[in-house]
């Protein structure tokens, strides 16, 4: 029997780990621990709400003692960790938010896993924590890319709130002898994603006519993964991965901004109907990003060699995908940039 703490359960990619989780292992239980924050947001889970193997809880994750509570009362063995504030902009205007839960929250974490784990069990027992390829910093020419070795260089706020809990979880790993698995994954893309990030923002600002604001001169370059795909590569790591290691994990897909953006507004005057190009004029490059990384590559050979994972989808299968459930949960839009998502789950656990 696994009981896992799940956290950020709410968020883009935790809905699509718990939902995975849920379906795929009706004997283990999956509490979902979430503060419901702005990117907290429970309709990413209506589908799997009613399950008997899945709990939400709402809480942060900074609360030890609501944390401890949970480690007991649902006997947790396993933990996931993907709470966290997650977008550099707001990194750069509020810092201290990003310490406190991305770092504090992961220390909470760590602690109570460890008091309670001192007690003997015959369950297995993992503490995996979820972390960006940002912590690397910055590559300049093409061909290099981020592997497990690479030294830590963050530059944003929200980089270095990550690098550090990194090294936290290391540390708990070799002071205490926590079981630990870290993985750093590239920029993520799929449903359920926060309008604030450039692909569902980009879709729904064309849909409306508004401009497409893009940093620099777009040269910037990243690697983008299908969301689904990184909960497939959790799972694996999270079942088969070895204690104290740290897997990358990568789309094998490096992008310019400006190209993606150019071949997104091409889908999405596609699936719109539109002539060819009718949108490129909403594209308008604004003043750059402060500390704004050039390019991030990941080299994710490990985590295919030695576990056997790849990407099941190619990037422009997986961009049509995403373009058109957005499109098709136009709702699901209305109601996240409205702020009407909030209300309905936030009064039924606050009221509680
Ligand atoms: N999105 C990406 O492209 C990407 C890439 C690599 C790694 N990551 C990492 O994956 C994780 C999830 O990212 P995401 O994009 O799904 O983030 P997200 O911003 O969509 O979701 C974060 C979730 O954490 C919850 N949360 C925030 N503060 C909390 C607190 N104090 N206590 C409890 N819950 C809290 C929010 O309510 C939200 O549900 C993060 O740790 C992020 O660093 C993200």
């Amino acid at each position: 029997m696994r009981n896992i703490l799940v956290t950020g359960g709410a968020g883009f990619i935790g809905s699509h780990l718990v939902r995975l989780l849920v379906n795929k292992y009706p004997d283990y239980r999956i509490v979902n621990l979430d503060a419901l924050t702005y990117a907290g947001n429970l309709e990413n889970l209506r589908d799997v709400e009613g399950m008997p193997n899945y709990t939400f809880v709402k809480g942060d994750i900074c609360d030890y003692e609501l944390v401890t509570r949970l480690f007991r009362e649902y006997d947790i063995n396993g933990v996931i960790h993907l709470a966290a504030e997650s977008h550099v902009d707001r990194s750069i205007t509020d810092p201290f938010t990003f310490a406190r839960t991305n770092v504090l929250g992961t220390l909470t974490l760590l602690q109570a896993a460890k008091e309670y784990w001192k007690q003997p069990s015959d369950a297995p027992r993992r503490f995996y924590h979820v972390s960006t390829d940002e912590v690397y910093g910055a590559l300049e020419a093409a061909g290099t890319f981020f592997t497990e070795e690479t030294r830590y260089d963050p530059h944003s706020p929200y980089s270095a709130s990550k690098a550090s809990s990194d090294h936290f979880v290391r540390a708990f790993h070799d002071t205490y002898g926590l079981p630990t698995v870290i993985s750093n994954c590239s920029n993520n893309y799929g449903p359920y994603q926060f309008p604030e990030k450039l692909i569902p923002l980009f879709i729904n600002n064309i849909r409306l006519g508004k401009k497409l604001p893009v940093y620099g001169k777009g040269e910037n370059v990243r690697d983008w993964l299908y969301v689904e795909d990184h909960a497939r590569a959790i799972d694996l790591i999270f079942h088969e991965g070895k204690d104290g290691d740290t897997y990358n994990i990568g789309g094998f897909n490096e992008w310019k901004n400006i190209d993606l953006i150019t071949v997104l507004v091409t889908a999405v005057d596609c699936l719109l109907g539109n002539p060819e190009g009718h949108s490129m004029d909403l594209i308008t490059f604004v003043t750059d990003r402060p500390g704004h990384d050039a390019r991030y590559a990941i080299d994710a050979s490990k985590l295919q060699d030695e576990l056997g994972w790849e990407p099941s989808l190619q990037f422009e299968e997986g961009l049509i995908k995403t373009v058109q459930w957005y499109l098709d949960n136009q709702e699901w839009m209305d109601r996240v940039t409205s702020g009407d998502y909030m209300e309905y789950y936030n009064n039924m656990y606050n009221n509680r």
